[in-house]
């Protein structure tokens, strides 16, 4: 079944190469443009079926009108922890009265996650995905991490692949209580017994590499992390340099990693290795906000050749939101994006973090998923902060 998408002020396709489209700002940009989308078959997914001006549109079997509204790819939310119970609420509200962020209150959310059934963490977890996706997410990464036993780990793997394909085991978050006294020990049952378990329901690991924690990872114990996670054949992502500067983006990028996230404290070494790297630098802005931690410079790293992408890392401790485009607007306001930078970085490069090429763009061939802003153009995003405007589109 075809459905033609009509009424669109401006077509944001994300897709570079388009031709007869304004590229002036790499958003290949369509006005009075339609789309039509549709399943091939009966069971296969929704993809764009053809692009192009209203008035050469093909027939097709429905038709809906978006009376004059902003049309863009779903945002691809390339980074979250998403399988919790508990509230930190009161952890917030101290680091705004000058309390600092070192992970320590990441074993409250452990001891509540633990405590969990399946079903109280699915219900949670599908309340946040229903989240995402009112205000334009399509698709979301969610990593594990709040486990740090075999059976846990696997369980909340197992509840983060029922909502998508994009899971990532995250058995080095921080050391364990339990484990506090055997560091290593706790390195070898990641490396191999918690990978081995969850490797099955997992595409990626990641590690909190941050030897400015006592709770986090050192370098050398995350490459025993990821080494291994390699090996089992998942792709690699880090946490990386948000406490302070040390190992973790050239870590990343030695090791070939998708993804480095945070970013925050960087050398001019760590961005020289980013920038002649496939390693994409995941900015969290939401994460400053919420610590109270200084903005990295998005400006400086794409003007030194780094790729940016923007994830809210919605989770209880550093950032409790779901907002991608409360994230464009901190990457504009504070970080010195332009808002056609933050959005491609939300998109298209957001997709490219998790090395896919079907979603974060709006071409013929990719899945439909799709965003619309109630405003005539994307400008809106970051400009109307705080309304909702951006909802999934539902065809
Ligand atoms: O990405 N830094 C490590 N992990 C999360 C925070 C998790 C938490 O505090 O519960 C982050 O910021
Ligand atoms: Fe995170």
């Amino acid at each position: 079944m075809a459905i033609l998408i009509t009424g669109i002020s401006e077509l944001v396709t994300c897709d570079e190469t388009l031709e007869g489209a304004d590229q002036s700002q790499r958003l290949g940009i369509l006005r009075d443009a339609a789309v039509v989308v549709g399943a091939e078959f009966e069971d296969s997914p929704t993809t764009i079926r053809w692009i192009g001006p209203a008035v050469s549109a093909p027939e097709a079997d429905w038709s809906f009108d978006l009376g004059g509204q902003t049309l863009l790819p779903g945002f691809v939310d390339s980074h979250s922890h998403l399988v919790y119970a508990g509230d930190r609420s009161a952890e917030f509200a101290a680091r705004m009265t000058g309390e600092g962020y070192d992970g320590g209150g990441i074993a409250t959310t452990v001891e509540a996650t633990r405590d969990a059934s399946d079903g109280e963490l699915r219900s949670l977890l599908t309340a946040r995905i229903d989240e995402m996706r009112s205000q334009g997410t399509t698709t979301v990464e969610i990593k594990s991490g709040y486990g740090l036993e075999v059976e846990e780990e696997v369980r909340h793997l197992r509840l983060a692949h029922e909502v998508t394909e994009e899971t990532t085991f995250l058995g080095g978050h921080v050391v364990p209580p339990e484990w506090r006294h055997d560091r290593a020990g706790y390195v070898d049952l990641v490396a191999g017994e918690m990978m081995d378990a969850a490797a099955p329901y997992a595409r990626w690991v990641d590690v909190f590499c941050e030897p400015n924690s006592p709770h986090a990872f050192t370098g050398e114990e995350a490459r025993a992390i990821l080494e291994a996670g390699q090996d089992a054949g998942l792709g690699l992502r880090v946490h990386g340099n948000q406490l302070g500067h040390g190992p973790g983006v050239q870590l990343a990028v030695e090791l070939g990693a998708a993804s480095v996230d945070h970013c925050t404290f960087l050398s001019d070494a760590d961005v020289e290795a980013l920038s002649g790297s496939d390693t994409v630098a995941t900015l969290l802005p939401g994460v400053e906000f919420s610590t109270r931690s200084p903005y990295p410079d998005a400006r400086a790293l794409i003007d030194a050749g780094v790729t940016v992408a923007l994830a809210t890392d919605c989770n209880p401790g550093t950032c409790n939101s779901s907002s991608m485009p409360l994230m464009i607007a901190l990457a504009v306001r504070e970080m010195g994006m332009t808002p056609a930078e933050a959005v491609r970085a939300a998109t298209v490069v957001a997709a490219q973090s998790l090395r896919r090429e079907d979603i974060g763009v709006v071409r013929v061939g990719t899945r439909a998923d799709l965003a619309v802003v109630s405003a005539p153009s994307y400008l809106h995003i970051p400009y109307r902060i705080g309304v909702p405007i951006v909802k999934t589109l539902q065809v």
